[in-house]
């Protein structure tokens, strides 16, 4: 009996082990896609395209006609660059509008800090979950502290709109995808985020619709480091100031994630003076 517990004991030690090494050196990622049941317009684009050569649409019957002949075969072939649209393509291309981010999460959040900012995952999660499974159109999410974004200030608590959409029953975001990776969380954005729009009345994701009431620009000016963005949003950056009322003047912006970057290597110009920094991030 002895024996028993100790392995028994052993055991569950070893599981409980393994369990924390999964989350701390674990990755996985999350992004909600709605069945075709959960859609206003399932149907919304019949197949009418059988292929696409080099964005040329074939019709099924055209096609039809080109398999007759050798020359129209070759057509039709890979190597002229055709292309069948079938429905695993089609599925293979609603998988990538709703979970694709190609990368931006790094950006988004390691560099532009959407997470350490006045919104923080906390707030969203319990933002969603006060839902009860209700569907909206435009979260609010209660903000984490002050914040001051030009000559405006939010208050800690104030529930900002962000135009996030959230289906029926859902318990994710539309066009958000969350990254888990050893311990540290990131967001970045899919198609479906700006393409998608969850329908008011029933609750149904309209795929394909334009999110009109996105608040894009209030959630980048809400994240740590928003002067990170400036440069593709034409602000001149002597105007620019980061959300902490630093930057702009090249010298205070805060970092985010300032732990997990390395030492910064030092571009030295000629006076012997730091000329530029390129922060790199630790593996
Ligand atoms: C942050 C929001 C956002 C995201 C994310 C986004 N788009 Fe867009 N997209 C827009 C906006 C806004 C326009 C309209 C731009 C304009 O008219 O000047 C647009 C326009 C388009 C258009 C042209 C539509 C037309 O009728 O002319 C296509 C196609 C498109 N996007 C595809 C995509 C795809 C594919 C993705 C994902 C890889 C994507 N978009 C991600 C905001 C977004």
């Amino acid at each position: 009996m002895g024996r028993t517990r100790t392995a028994l004991a052993l055991t569950g030690a070893v599981l409980v082990a393994g369990l924390g090494a999964t989350a701390l050196l674990g990755r996985f990622s999350y992004a909600p896609m709605p069945d075709l049941a959960d859609l206003a317009n399932p149907g919304r684009s019949p197949l009418t395209t059988a292929f696409d050569v080099l964005g040329r649409r074939i019709s099924e019957a055209e096609a039809q006609t080109l398999r007759q002949t050798e020359e129209g075969r070759q057509t039709l072939s890979p190597a002229s660059g055709a292309v069948a649209i079938d429905a695993a393509l089609v599925a293979r291309g609603r998988e990538a509008f709703y979970r694709e981010t190609f990368g931006n999460e790094v950006f988004l959040t390691d560099v532009m800090g959407m997470l350490d900012g006045a919104i923080t995952p906390f707030e969203v999660v319990r933002a969603v979950a006060a839902l009860k499974g209700e569907a909206t159109t435009n979260l609010q999410v209660p903000l984490a502290h002050d914040i001051t974004i030009g000559d405006r200030t939010y208050k800690k608590g104030e529930r900002v709109p962000t135009g996030l959409d959230v289906p029926k029953g859902g318990a994710f975001i539309i066009g958000i995808k969350s990254f888990y990776d050893q311990g540290h969380l990131r967001m970045g954005i899919t198609c479906a985020l700006c393409h998608a729009a969850v329908d008011a009345g029933s609750g149904k994701v309209v795929e394909g619709a334009p999110n009109t009431d996105l608040n894009a620009g209030l959630l980048m000016a809400l994240a740590k480091n928003s002067s990170a963005y400036f440069m593709h949003a034409s602000v001149p950056e002597a105007d620019a100031k980061g959300s902490d009322g630093k930057g702009g003047d090249g010298k205070g912006a805060v970092c985010p994630m300032r732990r997990r970057w390395r030492r910064r290597p030092r571009c030295r110009s000629q006076a012997g003076r730091p000329a530029a920094s390129i922060p790199l991030q630790t593996g």
